[in-house]
């Protein structure tokens, strides 16, 4: 019975720096993963996690594609920008290995799709870390709520906004935010998709069209450094059923904010209404430095140098997976349940794309607001990858 995974890894930039390393070095699920090599073009990125995994140079890569012809591996973790997932996942599950890619799985329905495609043609193993799944609020909340405790879903308003310190690049010590970062990366494709994503897991139902509003009123005044890009971002989602959601994200509230993510949600529904409460955790920290709302749920930096919490234990979920598949302890049903489109993070994609459509092609305000077009999913779907496959995800 294998017991460990050899495990290639795919970019080591700022998700590696933040969460991934401790996965990968000081939690529960080291013992199950032995990081082989590492491919990263950027020199600075792959010797840093080099040094950390401990690789000689021969196992530390600019090309990945020379290293999944060079080293024996497992598994690989894709940790690249969104636009680049598709190409690496492709080929590491055509060359016969199990992939594990950060959230959202693509940036565009294109990629998903054929990520998707090729994960069914090969049979081996595709997860996407999403890991509000497994934050235990969520959970708790998916299965009170598929009870039928709540009655029908009707309207939900969720928010994810973050310190402004998260996208701008004039901060010091840079978090996420290289120059660029904010042009790079929407609210939308670096936060929506995380609440898009739990909504949908919590209601199971999928959207028929999508409608974005931005604001571009704080970044561009940003010094010296300015930044061209959203602040903020209200995505309505209506699903099939009627229902409507507004998932509102950004990152340009003051430094001062009580986490780094000011969070949560409200699910109204015709016999009650859930309020997920995600930025009070209970710990709360007064200290010089500031009043602070501690998440251990998400990211627990324990005694004993360990890391726990949900960030840690959704992608560590996801290697237990691939090493049930390995065993033959995954059995086909369960395999089933692991490749639905929605597991697979399809319809946040087009959430995703949806989004940025409607935004691309709204009409901007003088005020640095974008009202953006009605986009209807169906359509997207359709136009993006033919009718037969619009049906195969729902959209008949
Ligand atoms: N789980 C989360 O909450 C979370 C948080 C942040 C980022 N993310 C996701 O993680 C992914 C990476 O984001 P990031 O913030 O670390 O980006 P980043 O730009 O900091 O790092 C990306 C890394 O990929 C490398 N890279 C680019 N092309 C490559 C290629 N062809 N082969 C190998 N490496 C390549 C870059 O050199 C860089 O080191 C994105 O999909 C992002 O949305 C998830």
């Amino acid at each position: 019975m294998k017991t460990k995974l050899r495990l290639g890894i795919i970019g080591a930039g700022s998700v590696v720096r933040e969460i991934y390393q401790y996965l990968y070095f000081r939690s529960s699920f080291t013992p199950l993963l032995e990081v082989r090599a590492v491919a990263d073009p950027n020199e600075q990125y792959r010797n840093w996690f080099g040094d950390l995994a401990g690789l000689p140079a021969e196992r530390r890569f600019t090309d990945y594609r020379e290293m999944l012809a060079k080293i024996a591996l497992d598994a690989v973790q894709i940790n690249t920008p969104d636009h680049l997932h598709c190409a690496p996942t492709v080929a590491a599950l055509n060359a016969g290995l199990d992939v594990v890619v950060p959230k959202p799985t693509a940036a565009t329905l294109k990629d998903a799709h054929a990520m998707i495609q090729a994960a069914k043609k090969t049979g081996r193993y595709l997860g996407v870390d999403f890991h509000k799944r497994e934050d235990p609020r969520i959970k708790e909340a998916e299965a009170r709520f598929q009870s039928g405790r709540y009655g029908k879903f009707q309207a939900a308003v969720f928010y994810m906004v973050d310190k402004l310190s998260v996208a701008d690049p004039n901060h010091t010590p840079r978090f996420f935010a290289s120059p660029d970062f904010a042009e790079k990366n929407t609210p939308v494709s670096f936060l929506t998709v995380h609440m898009a994503d739990a909504l949908m897991k919590i209601i199971s139902l999928v959207p028929v069209q999508v409608r974005a509003v931005g604001y571009s009123q704080k970044l561009p005044s940003l010094r010296p450094i300015a930044v061209r890009g959203y602040d903020l971002v209200d995505t309505e989602m209506l699903f099939d059923t009627g229902a409507v959601a507004h998932i509102i994200t950004g990152w340009a509230l003051p430094n001062s904010a009580w986490a780094t993510t000011v969070q949560s949600g409200r699910l109204i529904c015709s016999d009650g209404l859930i309020d997920l409460a995600l930025d009070m955790p209970g710990l709360r920290e007064i200290h010089a430095d500031d009043l602070f709302e501690v998440n251990p749920l998400f990211r627990n930096f324990e005694k004993d140098r360990s890391v726990t919490g949900y960030g840690i234990s959704s992608p560590g979920r996801l290697y237990q997976q691939i090493l049930a598949q390995h065993n033959g302890q995954m059995t086909a049903a369960d395999r089933e349940v692991l490749m639905t489109p929605m597991a697979l993070g399809f319809h946040t994609a087009l959430a995703l794309e949806a989004a940025e459509k409607s935004l691309a092609e709204g009409r901007r305000l003088d005020t640095g607001a974008t009202l953006g077009t009605t986009v209807d999913c169906r359509q997207l779907v359709v136009k993006e990858l033919g009718a037969a496959a619009a049906k195969d995800y729902g959209y008949a």
